[in-house]
């Protein structure tokens, strides 16, 4: 990825602010990352976890297919999860599921994996977890219309808690004021052109990051970050189970 390909798409972003675009909502596709071990769970298959009786992978996929504006989704599994994911795949047929790939060691190169499966047509792509069912019509219409204006977006929250840094002696070595500072969450999204020399410079430059919006940042993209609500959880922990079914069942899914 050359220094000058970057400034292209940089400038191709740039304008696409000031220029009204023709009214059409560009081919979108969401990469659903679910390729991790769930070891904060005890190691079970976090898309798999039931949540009041439903796969927790369910809830996002069933919004995904009823909601417009997204046309198809791409799920990236671990290949021994593949017979279990493919039986619950079986069970509620998902028409916008195009492709069920493998992930990789990490949550970046699973999404790496899965963006080499996105149709060629996708000009907006949406990167989400498996384990967030609690995503929203509303999460999905803002961050969409921020994308779209932006070149890329990304579910966040304003830090509520105060910060401090901690000292390698395990102290607190300072309270790090928050008025400046989000915490985030998926679905990340972007212009596909703007994710792809993203995704190329990190890997020539070796940067990894545990977001995707970060691979944006090192490329020199500014990421507009949507405030969606702090309902939008992922499943971490086991004490975080009752919390979500009370979301899920507050949101009438
Ligand atoms: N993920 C992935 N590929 C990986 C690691 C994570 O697709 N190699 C996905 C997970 O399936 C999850 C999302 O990225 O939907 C967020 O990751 P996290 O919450 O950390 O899930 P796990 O890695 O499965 O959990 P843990 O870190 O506790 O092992
Ligand atoms: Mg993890």
């Amino acid at each position: 990825m050359t220094k000058p390909e970057i400034a292209a798409v940089k400038i191709r972003n740039f304008l696409s602010r000031l220029v009204p675009g023709d009214g059409k909502r560009p081919f979108s596709s969401v990469i659903v990352a679910a390729a991790g071990s769930g070891t904060r769970m005890g190691g079970v298959v976090k898309a798999l976890f039931p949540l009041n009786g439903k796969p927790c992978l369910w809830y996002s996929l069933d919004l995904f297919e009823k909601n417009s504006l997204i046309d198809e989704v791409i799920l990236v599994i671990r290949e021994e999860d593949r017979k279990d994911v493919e039986r619950f795949l079986e069970e509620h047929p998902f028409q916008k599921v195009k492709a069920v790939v493998t992930g990789g060691e990490t949550r970046q190169a699973s999404v790496k994996n899965g963006f080499a499966a996105v149709s060629e047509k996708c000009g907006l792509l949406w990167i989400h977890d498996a384990a967030r069912p609690a995503l929203t019509e509303n999460d999905l219409e803002t961050l969409s219309r921020a994308a779209l204006r932006c070149g890329a977006a990304c579910a966040a929250n304003r830090a509520i808690d105060t910060v401090k840094r901690v000292g390698k002696n395990g102290m607190i070595l300072e309270t790090v004021p928050r008025d400046d500072l989000v915490t985030v969450q998926t679905p990340q999204v972007f212009r596909t052109d703007l994710y792809r020399v993203s995704l190329a410079l990190a890997e020539k430059d070796g940067f990894t990051a545990t977001d995707d919006c970060a691979l944006a940042e090192h490329a020199g993209f500014s990421v507009f970050p949507c405030e969606t609500g702090r309902a939008n959880l992922k499943l971490t922990t086991p004490d975080q189970v009752s919390l979500l079914e009370k979301i899920l069942k507050e949101q009438g899914s």
